[in-house]
């Protein structure tokens, strides 16, 4: 069955949704599939983030999917992927790829991936027919926020004078260009500040910035309700990564406390070993486990000793 495929507009966005929803839901086996994730929100933040990445299925003049690709930097991911169930399995999601595989072409990413379901051979196959293969595990992960006693002090982006925000996104940039070459965040800090969608927590050491977090907080956002959701964090390369790792989370736990969230939510993958042993120490436990696939089957920034919270979900 062929499908138009066109950049989603502004006005698609609630049917988007809806089906985002509804695909979901349906897969999930939710009693309720209309009304899975009634608080979070994908559609309209990844469109906002960038309207030039965000692609829809047309059939009789009617949205029918959507498919979002993201760019950081060097490093390209898309999602969430979905299809009105009555359309699955006659080739639509197959075409909804299509414009996500142009976008990695054009701003010519060197890592590319996606999250999917690890137990789905449909899934796992579809995917691998585009170049990705699965890899290691991601666990998206949760505790319950507890105000940590003597942590460090931390920043807040929003908090930067609008002349400085330059520089502070350039410092992020730098840092994460470390750990895997042209990795940059600056879409996500700027998503996240001019959209309200949460905070960027931002560590310093000795004057230099040494980690930092991109956190959702709350309903309308890919939070939800009650829970700050770790969309993105990073520490600098080097010894005593460890260390910095924990006084990051401290600050993403004092921010969600500080903004009454009872739930702190955070994603990893388990090839970054260290990250992954450092959050079960601290309480986290996983709530669902997927699977990273990787273009080209590369490990990119997935390191034993990268402490790097990322689900690309
Ligand atoms: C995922 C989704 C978008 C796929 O859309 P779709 O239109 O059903 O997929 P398509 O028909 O285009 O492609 C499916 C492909 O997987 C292949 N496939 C199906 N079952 C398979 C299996 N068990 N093993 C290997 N490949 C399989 C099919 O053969 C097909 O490829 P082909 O057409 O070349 O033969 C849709 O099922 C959906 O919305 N699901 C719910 C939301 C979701 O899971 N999103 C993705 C999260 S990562």
């Amino acid at each position: 069955m062929r499908a138009k495929i066109r950049l989603l507009t502004e006005s698609d966005l609630p049917a988007a949704g809806q089906i985002l929803s509804l695909a979901f839901g349906t897969y999930l086996g939710t009693p309720d599939p209309e009304n899975y994730w009634p608080d979070l929100d994908y559609a309209s933040t990844r469109w906002q983030a960038d309207p030039t990445a965000g692609f829809c299925a047309e059939l009789d003049g009617e949205v029918v999917g959507s498919n979002f690709a993201a760019r950081w930097g060097s490093v390209g991911f898309f999602g969430p992927l979905s299809l009105h169930p009555d359309l699955w399995d006659k080739g639509i999601g197959k075409q909804l790829m299509a414009p996500v595989m142009d976008c990695f072409k054009n701003w010519g990413v060197t890592h590319a991936g996606l999250y999917t379901f690890a137990a789905s051979p449909k899934h796992i196959g579809l995917y691998q027919k585009f170049g990705f293969w699965p890899r290691f595990l991601t666990a998206i992960m949760s505790k319950s926020v507890q105000r940590p006693t003597g942590a460090s002090a931390f920043k807040k982006f929003s908090e930067i004078p609008e002349k400085q925000q330059m520089e502070c996104l350039n410092n992020c940039r730098i840092l994460t260009d470390k750990l895997y070459p042209g990795l940059d965040l600056e879409r996500e800090i700027l998503a996240v500040h001019r959209q309200s969608l949460g905070e960027t927590v931002l560590l310093r050491k000795e004057g230099k910035l040494a980690g930092f977090a991109v956190c959702h907080l709350g309903p309308g956002t890919e939070a939800g309700n009650n829970k700050c959701y770790v969309k993105f964090a990073a520490v600098r390369t080097g010894s005593g990564g460890g260390e910095l790792f924990e006084q990051l989370l401290d600050g993403c736990e004092i921010l969600a406390s500080d903004q009454q969230m009872t739930l702190l939510e955070a994603g990893v993958n388990m090839g970054r070993h260290d990250a992954y042993k450092i959050m079960l120490q601290r309480g986290f436990s996983t709530v669902i486990q997927g699977v990273t696939m990787h273009r080209a089957n590369e490990p990119g920034y997935n390191k034993p000793d990268a402490y790097i919270i990322d689900d690309w979900r």
